[in-house]
């Protein structure tokens, strides 16, 4: 099973993600846990070109094909062996934020980042996706603050908002969709954690 995390900046999605795999291996099941971009050896070194703040010159459509590269090597080289040798994938992002971010954000176009990303994952899509609904301009207030802040997290409010508006309308179309659920991020960490373990188990358990 593939089960990808999405949503805004912001959204406690990572912080879950650790806690719902730390409870399905007590449970004993066999998971693997990564993110993107990134998830191997050259995906995180295309990570830090993406996100290195720095890095201020590279164009919208670079960055959406060096977002799109380091899926495919992460495709190819970590997700499908994983699934073929029958383990559980937990991915902190996936396609979705793409045509959320590049597609609605950076205003490429939700279609053609929709294309470039079938050819980067050989059609490769999750069993389940869990979206983490929160509007994200209070939680990047804080975090823009952080030296920490990568690239993306700087961008300005306007972006975050066509990121935000992309990922609602996208989902719109996902919503019938029975590999689809949205959850509701501003719940308490305790509230997400349990609903998102309900329908993960519910969706392993069939
Ligand atoms: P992270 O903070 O969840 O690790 O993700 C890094 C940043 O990259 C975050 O701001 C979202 C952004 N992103 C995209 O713009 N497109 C993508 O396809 C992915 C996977 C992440």
């Amino acid at each position: 099973m593939f089960i990808t995390f999405e949503g805004p900046d912001g959204s406690g999605k990572s912080t879950i993600i650790n806690l719902v795999s730390e409870k399905l291996k007590e449970l004993n099941y066999d998971i693997v846990q990564t993110r993107e971009p990134g998830g191997t050896r050259i995906s995180e070194k295309l990570r830090d070109i993406i996100l290195d703040r720095e890095n201020t010159e590279l164009t919208a459509r670079t960055e959406a094909l060096l977002y799109a590269a380091a899926r495919a090597q992460h495709v190819e080289e970590f997700i499908v062996p994983n699934l073929n040798s029958g383990k559980i994938v937990l991915s902190d992002r996936y396609v979705l934020s793409s045509l959320a971010y590049q597609g609605a954000g950076r205003e490429l176009g939700i279609e053609s980042i929709s294309e470039i990303n079938k050819f980067a994952t050989n059609n490769l899509e999750p069993d389940l996706i869990l979206f983490f609904k929160v509007d994200p301009l209070t939680t990047l207030k804080r975090k823009n603050k952080l030296d920490t802040a990568d690239r993306l997290e700087l961008e300005k409010e306007s972006f975050h908002s066509r990121v935000y508006n992309g990922y609602i309308s996208i989902i719109n179309k996902y919503k019938n969709n029975n590999n689809f659920v949205e959850v509701d991020a501003t719940k308490t960490i305790e509230e997400v954690l349990e609903f998102s373990l309900y329908v993960i188990l519910k969706s392993i358990r069939g």
